[in-house]
């Protein structure tokens, strides 16, 4: 049977707006210095649920054999498109990010830059556990949430514990399901997925007069 996790709202917003043009600081600085000093076009990396393709044109650009999927179709057509206008090239699909059909042991690393955290928990386990499948030993992996101090935590309707769906404010409003996380319950689901040597670094800043409270945790496949 198909599985399909994915909010619906992310096609509609795909389809009618542009997403992130631009690779996060934090996703270059974990590239940089885990992969930077290798030889390039052998490190395998995924962009696990890379929207309008932000992060796989940054990887692709740097020389990596880079691979990407989204659950929407219209978030990969934007992509393709994005890196066909500048000459670059990467293995783009259409998937779900609970049902990835990539073989065991294949990847170098894999950046997840705030895709996850938009499912329900026992998806949310699926896709960690999928992540260690598909990393090669000492592969890395690159993760985002955050936290139930952001703004809008609380709001709209609650699906399961500090997982709600339709958010009315801050910067998580507008787009389907989101998990707000609690640090401590981050990290014992990747440590049960597997991973070890887990390090988290924690920003806090305000946007729009939002209060984020944002994480990213890094984590290998041993
Ligand atoms: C906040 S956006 C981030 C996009 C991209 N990683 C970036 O940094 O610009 C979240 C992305 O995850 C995708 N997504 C969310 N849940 C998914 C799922 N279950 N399967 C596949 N894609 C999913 C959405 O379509 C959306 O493009």
């Amino acid at each position: 049977m198909e599985v399909k996790t994915i909010s619906s709202e992310w096609e509609t917003i795909h389809q009618r707006r542009g997403w992130g043009r631009y690779p996060s600081e934090t996703v270059i600085r974990f590239v940089a210095r885990n992969f930077y000093q290798m030889d390039r076009e052998n490190v395998k990396i995924l962009d696990f649920g890379c929207g309008q393709g932000a992060h796989t044109w940054y990887l692709s650009r740097e020389g990596f054999d880079t691979y990407a999927f989204d659950g929407s179709q219209s978030a990969v057509d934007k992509a393709v498109q994005f890196l066909e206008n500048e000459g670059l090239r990467a293995h783009l699909d259409v998937m779900d990010g609970a049902n990835i059909s990539y073989q065991d042991d294949y990847f170098d690393a894999v950046i997840d830059s705030a895709c996850i955290g938009h499912n329900m928990i026992k998806d949310i386990k699926r896709m960690y556990s999928e992540i260690y499948r598909i990393l090669k030993k000492e592969g890395k992996l690159f993760t985002t949430f955050f936290s139930t101090k952001t703004t809008g935590f609380g709001t709209g309707e609650c699906l399961e514990h500090n997982t709600y769906k339709s958010v009315e404010a801050g910067p998580l409003q507008g787009v389907g399901v989101v998990h707000f996380w609690d640090k401590n319950e981050f990290s014992e689901i990747v440590k049960g997925a597997g991973f070890k040597n887990i390090e988290i670094e924690n920003s806090i800043y305000t946007n729009n007069g939002n209060y984020i409270d944002s994480y990213v945790l890094t984590a290998t496949k041993l």
